[in-house]
């Protein structure tokens, strides 16, 4: 369910038409949908507001659309942050996410993110490695105050998603293995500088089957059974993010948060902790669209493209995972042809869709990609130098330009010529 939808046969996000938006901060821009935003983060809170011993943290998987406007409405609506970087705890802090609501996940953490994330007073470091407990000990000592961590396991489960976007098998470099997990557990112990609260674990993303999930959880609850037995005082368990969205109008439906959250709480029956999530997609994907305009049309042969102003550094999913997104005009007039979208970038990477049956546009024409509120915008570069697309938020009739569209002499006097360039 989105706020995208026809009014008089125009697409409108919200009760904001997309043609005036793009009148007034040109194309490509991305446009997200408030009411969608909050909808997508109440219906995944609702769904496992029951699970757990304590209402869960949901914390939001800032990667997955880090506009501060998008974290700060979801930090409104009660929401953490889980953070893989300084920049992401920077982001989550000024938008407003209270420090004891994040959690700062990723394997390569430095002393630096450490100490100013200690600093800070967040939630839970999500550890993946026996060298970074070292680091995190260390750090914590220095700070004068324990820091509460969890190890992240890796199940070795195939969560039968893309193999880019899967995390959770023996060869991924994630988490440490579940079966050394006591011996690790024991070692950070040793250390005397971490408070061992928890398990995480994160098998993928884009998951369109619960059945991956229900068995690495189930692995979880073995594990946090074997921890307590070896002494450690467990008390929460991080089940990731990874929860699949429909991208395709043919495609099986993902399983429904509600389904998501009674699995949990079957699974978690008994655990006896408080319950972390990591939602990413799930509350953003579908909340975004990517506005382009069609600058032409060209024929090579059998075969036609649609070129449009947007490009693979845009939207970077199809180039990068053979991503399928739902391509289609804001001003639809009724009669279909297949063709290729492209942009103008300059490799044949830069393919939106091949071989596309879709709504019959001409130059000028405005068209929309659905599903771009998740890993879009944030995954954008100015490859081509081409300026990052701006981006915009709708609630209701009101919108606002929430990242405004740079310009080329800020981008390129980001640049220097050293002094001594041109006379060597
Ligand atoms: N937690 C951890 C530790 C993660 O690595 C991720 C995503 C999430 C949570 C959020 O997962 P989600 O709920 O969004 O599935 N760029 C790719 C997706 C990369 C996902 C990376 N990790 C794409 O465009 O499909």
């Amino acid at each position: 369910m989105n706020h995208f939808e026809l009014k008089d046969g125009v697409l409108h996000a919200e009760d904001v038409s997309l043609p005036a938006i793009a009148d007034q901060v040109g194309t490509p821009f991305y446009c997200y949908s408030l009411s969608t935003l909050q909808r997508h983060y109440r219906v995944f809170a609702e769904a496992v507001a029951q699970a757990g011993n304590a209402p869960p943290l949901v914390a939001y998987a800032v990667k997955a659309n880090p506009n501060q406007a998008v974290i700060a409405a979801l930090a409104a609506e009660g929401a953490g942050a889980d953070v893989v970087s300084l920049g992401e705890m920077k982001r989550a802090l000024a938008a407003g996410v209270p420090a004891d609501r994040i959690v700062f996940s990723g394997v390569g953490k430095t002393r630096a993110e450490m100490d100013a994330a200690l600093a800070a007073g967040i939630f839970q470091f999500n550890l993946e490695s026996l060298s970074e407990a070292d680091m995190l000990s260390a750090a914590a000592q220095a700070a004068g105050r324990p820091a509460r961590a969890a190890f992240r396991v890796n199940p070795d489960v195939d969560a039968g998603t893309h193999a880019k976007i899967s995390t959770g098998r023996a060869e991924n470099k994630f988490g440490i293995p579940i079966d050394t997990a006591r011996d690790a557990f024991a070692h950070a112990r040793s250390l005397g500088h971490i408070d061992l609260a928890g398990v995480a674990v994160h098998i993928g993303s884009q998951l369109t089957d619960l059945a991956p999930l229900e068995t690495a959880f189930g692995h979880v609850g073995a594990l946090i059974a074997d921890l307590r037995a070896d002494g450690h005082d467990i008390r929460t368990a991080d089940l990731g993010g990874g929860l699949g969205i429909p991208y395709a109008p043919g495609d099986p439906e993902p399983p429904l948060p509600k389904a998501y959250g009674e699995m949990v709480q079957r699974t978690a029956a008994g655990w006896d902790v408080r319950l972390v999530f990591e939602p990413g997609r799930l509350i953003t994907g579908n909340a975004g669209v990517l506005v382009s305009r069609v600058v032409r049309l060209k024929q090579n042969g059998e075969r036609r493209f649609v070129i449009v102003d947007a490009a693979m550094n845009d939207l970077m999913r199809p180039a990068l995972y053979d991503a399928y997104h739902q391509i289609s005009a804001v001003q639809p007039g009724g009669e279909t042809f297949t063709a290729d979208i492209v942009g103008p970038v300059c490799e044949s990477g830069d393919t939106f869709a091949q071989q596309r049956g879709m709504d019959r546009v001409d130059a000028g024409d405005l068209l929309v990609f659905r599903t771009a509120g998740a890993y879009s915008a944030t995954m954008a570069s100015t490859y081509n130098t081409r300026l990052l697309a701006p981006e915009v938020m709708v609630s209701g009739a009101d919108w606002s330009v929430i990242r405004a569209r740079r310009s080329y002499e800020e981008l390129i006097a980001a640049d220097s010529i050293p002094e001594w360039i041109r006379t060597r």
